[in-house]
């Protein structure tokens, strides 16, 4: 089987790269001849642990073919679309990157092709590629048989290969018969272990990817509510977490309180399900209040660190390390990441920056130039360098094990913003670090030596005297 996959995103590349290692013959398009041109020269145009690997071996092994040429749809039998459906400015989704992709492939078909949609799309979609598709054959007089339907893809970035090669479903939403047998067939090899085809219709498979994305965003942000209450009340949000997840109902994964979500996919999947659940008068106050909680949440990090340095003669001409810039660990994608929000908010209010991140340096340098006073550093240590303070935005697992001792000692403050809960507080506290988690109360040294800085008589009103305090700090 001919297989042709439109785009060489992080879906469209990944999809194609998995295909060719199961031994299909398959020809990855895009219109970006820069991206062409780098994947033909053996580099792959962004990071995902592992792709490299794949893509060098199956153009080696001549099963992956890179082309700008739509004249490749001619010998396809299946194509896949995966090309970018960025928000309008009203939040919805823009569907002129997978309109004009639908028109280029009528505009070369020769026979039956079955056409399937990977992009995250509003229902109707598929059917309206349909009518674009037939509209172009008719103009141009030709009869040909295509079926169009929905495959919504739901890889990770970070493990795409992972989820791409041992998916946990694989949704066909189809009206043909013949297309769903092909499909099925075509995926039989990633489906060996036990069957997870699930077939439906192709309203239901479109509005799955939604409803998937705005399920795991409503997680996020209802920890992040919890996380608020957490820090007034005393409660650790990690040990409510724990709590929580022992119910199976609820169960341990995607629980975690932090800066909020961001990356190419919830903001803007949220955004375009509202504008279309909108446009039909049905109303979502649910995800409106996740989106407003995330957004919230993103800037509740600039708010603290301004807080924080509001008793230190404020936030300007202070130096913040960032350590972590993608949207989270194992990817270089920098689309909506909560570093951005956190970075402009710091420049706006005069701070200068030292900026590290393992793999999205490159991003962040092309998004941030000509911009404020940043430095862009080779490690986090080279980051805290002078830092009055340092924040963690990205969760990279080297971070969890940096020598905090050679840190401090180069830093010129001793803050320390946890945006992802990674370390233990009396551990930092004891170590010398004003660390301020999310969602996790004081530890009692730090508590006790803002009580003392705070001076007797404020202390007093806790219930602790000096020489309390003082004893604390010496146990
Ligand atoms: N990135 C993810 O983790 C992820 C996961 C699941 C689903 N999705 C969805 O998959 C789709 C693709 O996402 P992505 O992150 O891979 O996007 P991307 O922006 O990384 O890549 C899209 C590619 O499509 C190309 N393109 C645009 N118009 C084209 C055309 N007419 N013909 C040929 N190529 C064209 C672009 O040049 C670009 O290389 C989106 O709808 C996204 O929501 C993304």
């Amino acid at each position: 089987m001919e297989i042709l996959v439109i785009g060489v995103g992080y879906v469209g590349l990944v999809t194609a790269a998995c295909f060719a290692e199961m031994g299909h013959h398959v020809t990855c398009l895009d219109i970006d001849k820069g991206k062409i041109d780098r994947l033909n020269k053996g580099e792959v145009p962004f990071y995902e642990p592992g792709l490299k690997e794949v893509v060098l071996r199956n153009q080696k092994g001549k099963r992956l073919l890179l082309t700008t040429n739509y004249g490749a749809v001619k010998k396809a039998d299946i194509i896949f679309i995966a090309v970018g459906t960025p928000s309008n400015k009203d939040g919805s989704a823009d569907l002129s990157q997978i309109e004009a992709a639908a028109k280029s492939i009528a505009g070369e078909m020769t026979g039956y092709t079955v056409i399937v949609n990977k992009s995250t799309v509003p229902v109707g979609t598929v059917r309206n590629l349909k009518s674009i598709i037939r509209d172009v054959l008719t103009k141009s007089k030709k009869e040909i048989f295509f079926d169009v339907i929905s495959c919504p893809e739901f890889l990770k970035e970070g493990s795409a290969i992972d989820d791409c090669m041992k998916p946990d479903r694989i949704i066909i939403g189809s009206d043909s018969e013949k297309a769903t047998r092909i499909l099925k067939r075509l995926y039989s090899s990633f489906t060996f272990n036990h069957d997870r085809i699930l077939i439906m219709d192709i309203e239901s498979a479109e509005l799955t990817k939604y409803a998937s994305n705005a399920m795991l965003a409503t997680r996020i942000s209802f920890m992040n509510e919890i996380s608020g209450i957490c820090e007034k009340v005393g409660a650790n949000i990690n040990q409510v977490r724990l709590g929580m997840s022992a119910d199976h109902r609820i169960g341990y994964h995607f629980l975690y309180a932090g800066v909020g979500y961001g990356g190419s996919c919830f903001p803007k999947d949220l955004r375009a399900l509202q504008a279309m659940a909108g446009n039909l008068k049905c109303e979502t106050p649910l995800l409106e209040a996740v989106d407003t909680i995330n957004e919230r949440q993103k800037k509740r990090i600039t708010k603290r660190i301004s807080s924080y340095f509001s008793k230190k003669g404020g936030v300007r001409g202070k130096t913040v390390a960032i350590w972590g810039l993608s949207f989270k660990p194992n990817t270089d994608d920098i689309r909506e990441a909560p570093a951005l929000t956190l970075i402009h908010s710091l420049l706006r209010k005069g701070a200068n920056l030292r900026l590290y991140d393992p793999v999205a340096m490159g991003n962040a340098k092309k998004e941030l130039k000509g911009k404020g006073n940043i430095r862009f550093c080779l490690n986090e240590y080279q980051a805290a360098q002078n830092a009055d303070a340092i924040v963690l935005m990205t969760e990279w697992k080297q971070f969890r094990f940096v020598n905090l001792k050679t840190i401090l000692s180069k830093m010129r403050g001793n803050a320390f913003f946890d945006g992802r809960n990674q370390y233990h507080p009396k551990e930092m506290a004891i170590k010398g670090f004003r660390y301020m988690g999310v969602g996790i109360p004081q530890s009692p040294i730090d508590l006790l030596r803002e009580l003392r800085s705070i001076g007797n008589k404020k202390a007093l009103r806790y219930g602790a005297t000096l020489r309390d305090i003082d004893s604390a700090l010496i146990d």
